[in-house]
């Protein structure tokens, strides 16, 4: 009843939701993982001509993120190309990605050797730095070795999200990856009082459902900018919701890797079987309704006064504790004061049992 496929590029998914690229799609035992998770499409580790040399340890989890700094496939590109890629069992309504890294020199040499393998290429441009006309020379050297879509993987530290999707079309892209880590960043080890995680000038990469608001952004931008770009959202996912907010904003498909480290690696699974409910339970009945519908362009502003449903309080006070107008008080029963009332809406957005509503106006 509720049809979860999305198509794209001469691409067709059985549902939008792929692994992101890092540990979990980093040989063929893993890869398997992932097609047992029944997931849409499969997206491969980044390949690259290089062996990485990646600090240990390499990846911290707290609650609602990961930091790593490690690099891409630890394996080489000789096994990808022998053992790996001819041994996975590819499927027609399961694309294979393969990503790969990171210049135009390392892409004349590596999609000759992969392309019978690929259904479509997703090109990390985390280490290549910001220059759009160094990137538009890796997505030509591409397409003169493959006529299968490529996506060019944008990382939040490119300063201009519009320009890159502009660049790359010109170049002869279908579209984008957004987004990958965000940094860099920083973990201090108080005891230690140093930094344990780390590349040689002791930052990390930042992802997970922290980052979900940066990689939604970016998504829309990209797809305002550039609708007739494919965009694969990634970023923060933990949740079927998730995934419909990031269709919302302008992606045809999304990847998911952090919360799987966070919370598990059944996730992915388990996300894929809340899909049909949670599309009905949004008014939707197919993922390509989703997409199709869009984002409403208006945002919708809903200044009033808080109000309180007193069945729903559980006077856990949080409100109080939290207001920054100092407008709540508990004279025996949660109190708003409309004189201090800025109508931040932050009570409500907080409010464990969603007891506070916007439904009073002024
Ligand atoms: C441990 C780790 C390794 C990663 N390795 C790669 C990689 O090899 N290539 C790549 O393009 N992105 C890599 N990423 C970035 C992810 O693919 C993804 O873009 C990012 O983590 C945001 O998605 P998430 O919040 O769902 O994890 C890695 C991320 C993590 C946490």
């Amino acid at each position: 009843m509720f049809d979860l496929s999305t198509s794209f590029d001469g691409l067709k998914f059985s549902n939008p939701l792929m692994p992101a690229a890092g540990p979990l799609n980093g040989d063929l035992e893993k890869l398997e993982f992932l097609v047992s998770q029944g997931l849409g499409g499969i997206v491969t580790k980044t390949i690259a001509r290089a062996l990485p040399n990646i600090p240990k340890p390499c990846i911290y989890g707290d609650k609602t993120f990961i930091m790593n700094s490690e690099l891409w496939s630890e394996l080489s590109y000789e096994v990808w190309v022998n053992e790996i890629l001819p041994k996975f069992h590819k499927s027609k309504d399961r694309p294979l990605i393969i990503s790969l890294g990171y210049t135009k020199e390392d892409m004349e040499f590596l999609v000759p050797l992969v392309e019978k393998y690929a259904d479509a290429y997703e090109i990390s441009t985390h280490y290549v730095g910001t220059d759009l006309t160094v990137i538009q020379g890796t997505v030509r050297a591409i397409r003169k070795h493959t006529k299968k879509p490529i996506y060019m993987k944008i990382s939040p530290h490119l300063p201009d999200p519009e320009g890159f999707a502009k660049a790359i079309k010109e170049a002869g892209a279908n579209g984008v990856v957004a987004i990958n880590s965000l940094g860099p960043t920083m973990k201090i080890d108080l005891k230690e009082k140093s930094i344990i995680y780390g590349n040689e000038k002791g930052f990390v990469w930042t992802s997970g459902p922290a980052i979900k608001p940066v990689a939604l952004a970016t998504v829309y931008k990209i797809k305002q900018a550039e609708p007739s770009l494919t965009v694969i959202g990634v970023g923060g996912i933990k949740n079927a919701e998730d995934v419909l907010e990031f269709l919302l904003a302008g992606a045809s498909a999304v990847q998911m890797l952090s919360a799987a480290l966070l919370y598990g690696k059944d996730l992915y699974k388990k996300i894929i079987a809340d899909l049909p409910k949670t599309l009905e339970k949004y008014g939707f009945t197919s993922i390509e309704e989703v997409i199709n519908h869009g984002l409403k362009k208006e945002v919708v502003y809903k200044q009033s006064l808080p109000v309180l449903d007193r069945d729903k309080c559980i006077d856990c006070m949080l409100c109080e504790k939290i207001c920054p107008y100092f407008a709540i008080s508990y004279p025996g029963v949660i109190t708003f004061n409309p004189d201090k009332c800025f109508e931040c809406g932050l009570c409500i957005a907080k409010c464990p049992t969603g007891a506070i509503s916007y439904s009073l106006k002024r």
